[in-house]
């Protein structure tokens, strides 16, 4: 692994050192960095922030401007789009770094210590929408890319980013131009950012994501809110509706009840169960953190199980009649919900939608009309595991995290990783920083600022390592 400096050749561990040193001596420059974006609003589902989402773009294309990078912002008929790259090393691998810039919605905002736009640091963490989803971890690698150049090296492999403003609504623009923008992008692995370790002081390699189908369904009855008093019992209520025919789309065993629904999920071999199940789970402590006396899944299955390889149904918020303060007695004209079933690997989001409208139609009640509006989906994701980058990846966290990564999968969907693989025909690795209790899309999510470090860390590492298991081939 001795190098030298001609163009193309790795830089040399001495080098490394050198630049880890750098990466110790600019951490408050770095951390200003991350405070500075997150004030931004960037919520892409609001309508009302379209200047906002733009300087959430601007901020992280200056960013990498500023740093020399080529820089390119594509515009779309939502959100903006920032390409970049470092120059190419001839025989050297390309890798692709993915993240977005934009945020979930903050409500409830009175369930906020601080502000969600204004980063406050607390018991070593910074508090925002956004620093761990996906700000903070996206720009663990801009900073380390940044770093490298600021002093002076070259770095031993080209370097390409996407952030994109959409992740939080699907993706829908760049799924749009990706073939587009396939040659641009071509690469030899896609890096991201986006996820979680296994546990506090337990860093992970995810290799698998679950997939998205997102629905609204909405119920109507009488052309107008009844009294309840005159009308009740000689009309189908629309929210009782909803309500049974969501119920009826899983029993109490947590089986979603939709023919055909598991067929194309693959079962899990015993010798996957076994890696999970050796995996420091403590189904007592998951369920404390988050505040509930008992878990509650599929029959059958630990709670990783159904975390990461089951399909599952959830209701994200749900709308009927009157909500505001004391008795108004009501039969709703309407009612409404917004439903998300995560899907695995090999199930297809639009082969839900038919077998899911047909199951609506058996569970409506008679007497009120319903319709279902299809959002958007994307499919599940499962990476190789058994490539060069996979190996850096565990080296490079192993040195930063001073603990070797684990393998996992996750529960949560990245709606673009799928299309990279099948456009770019690339390797992937999905490299989390973040903590199953960051309060990512809830009130008070953070990053803990240890980890911001050392990710960048890992970052920096991991372009040298990738440079070293290519030159050893
Ligand atoms: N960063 C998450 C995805 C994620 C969450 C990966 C947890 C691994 C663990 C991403 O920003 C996200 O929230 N995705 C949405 C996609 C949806 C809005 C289309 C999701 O999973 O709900
Ligand atoms: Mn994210
Ligand atoms: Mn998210």
């Amino acid at each position: 692994m001795n190098s030298n400096s001609s163009t193309g050749s790795p830089s040399n561990v001495q080098d490394l050192d050198a630049l880890v040193q750098v990466l110790h001596q600019q951490r408050a420059t770095m951390l200003d960095d991350l405070v500075q974006w997150l004030k931004i609003p960037s919520i892409s589902s609001d309508s009302s922030k379209l200047a906002e989402v733009q300087a959430g773009c601007q901020w992280v294309t200056d960013k990498l401007r500023n740093a020399g990078l080529d820089v390119n912002v594509i515009q779309t008929q939502r959100h903006p789009i920032v390409i970049a790259h470092t120059p190419p090393v001839p025989g050297a691998p390309v890798v692709l770094v993915y993240g977005h810039y934009d945020v979930q919605p903050v409500e409830p905002l009175e369930d906020w210590i601080s502000g969600p736009f204004e980063p406050t640091e607390r018991d070593g963490n910074l508090y925002a929408r956004g620093a761990t989803d996906d700000k903070g971890q996206v720009l663990t690698h801009v900073q380390s890319v940044c770093q490298w150049l600021a002093s002076g090296q070259t770095l031993p492999l080209q370097i390409k980013f996407i952030i994109e403003g959409e992740e939080e609504v699907g993706s829908e623009s760049l799924e749009q131009m990706l073939p587009d923008l396939a040659e641009q992008l071509a690469c030899d692995c896609v890096v991201i950012s986006d996820s979680s370790q296994y546990a506090d002081g337990q860093p992970a390699i995810t290799y698998g994501l679950r997939g998205i189908a997102t629905f609204e369904l909405a119920v109507s009855g009488p052309n107008q809110d009844l009294h309840s008093g005159s009308f009740g019992g000689a009309v189908m209520n629309p929210a009782i509706a909803l309500c049974k025919m969501l119920a009826g789309l899983v029993d109490d065993q947590g089986v979603i009840q939709i023919p055909g629904y598991y067929d194309d999920v693959q079962p899990l071999s015993d010798q996957q169960r076994q890696q999970w199940n050796d995996l420091p789970n403590d189904d007592a402590s998951f369920a404390a953190v988050i505040g509930v006396d008992e878990l509650f899944g599929e029959t059958g299955y630990s709670t990783d199980e159904r975390r990461w390889a089951r399909p599952t149904f959830d209701i994200n918020g749900i709308t009927s009649g009157h909500q505001g303060e004391g008795v108004k007695t009501i039969i709703p004209a309407v009612a409404s919900a917004k439903l998300s079933f995560r899907l695995v690997p090999n199930q297809c989001p639009k082969a839900l939608s038919a077998a899911l409208r047909q199951r609506l139609g058996e569970l409506a009640p008679k007497g009120v009309r319903w319709e279902l509006e299809d959002d958007h989906g994307a499919p599940g994701m499962l990476a190789d595991i058994e490539t060069p980058f996979a190996r850096a990846a565990s080296s490079a966290i192993e040195a930063a995290f001073d603990t070797a990564p684990v393998l996992i999968r996750e529960g949560g969907s990245i709606p673009i990783v799928a299309r990279f693989q099948q456009v770019l025909d690339c390797d992937c690795l999905l490299l989390g920083w973040g903590l199953s209790d960051d309060n990512t899309h809830s009130p008070n999510e953070k990053f803990r600022i240890a980890d911001y470090y050392r990710g960048i860390e890992a970052s920096a590492r991991l372009w040298h390592q990738i440079a070293a298991e290519h030159q050893q081939g």
